[in-house]
């Protein structure tokens, strides 16, 4: 009996838990989810401009560079998420274009080409083939510029 008290309590912290986890998530304001992804999108742009220093051979080691492309990686992999509707430019200054909304499917898409080919860079830095990596370097990077020329404003 005492066991089942017991469990029940934990159903109902856990419920409460989730509950509040929700209205949190819900809190966020589109001020600061503006902030977040700009901040999320500039350390992506780091680490893409520290590998390219090394893929014009200013910097000869290419010791960081698995690092680098799995930071790549990991941080795009919930790009999408970034994007909630009503974040964007009717509602908050943002260089987010009304386009993310309107053509949801193509933002998707070019969002999860990103996911796929800096999860190759990664595995090519991994594997140490430099002149494999280079050339897909090249990918990630149009990849990043695609969607920056069809859904980001430029001033
Ligand atoms: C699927 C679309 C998409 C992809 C892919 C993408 N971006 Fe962006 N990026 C955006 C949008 C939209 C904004 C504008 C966000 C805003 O102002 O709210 C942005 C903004 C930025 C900014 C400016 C942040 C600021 O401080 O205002 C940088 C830097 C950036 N992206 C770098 C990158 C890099 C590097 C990559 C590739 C590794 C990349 N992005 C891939 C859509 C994308």
């Amino acid at each position: 009996m005492r066991s089942c008290t017991a469990g029940f309590f934990i159903v109902m912290t856990r419920a409460l838990a989730a509950l509040f986890a929700l209205l949190f998530a819900a809190a966020d304001s589109p001020q600061s989810i503006v902030k977040y992804r700009q901040a999320s999108m500039k350390s992506m742009g780091g680490h893409m401009n520290a590998m390219s220093l090394v893929v014009k051979h200013q910097i000869s080691s290419r010791a960081d560079l698995e690092a680098h492309a799995t930071a790549v990686h990991d941080v795009s992999r919930r790009l999408v998420e970034w994007f909630p509707a009503g974040s964007g430019p009717d509602q908050i200054r943002t260089e987010a274009r009304p386009a993310i909304w309107q053509q949801l499917p193509e933002f998707k898409r070019v969002a999860a080409k990103l996911e796929r080919e800096s999860a190759k860079l990664a595995a090519l830095a991994k594997q140490g083939d430099a002149k494999a990596f280079d050339e897909q370097f090249k990918v990630v990077s149009d990849t990043c510029s695609d969607c920056h020329d069809s859904f980001r404003v430029h001033d």
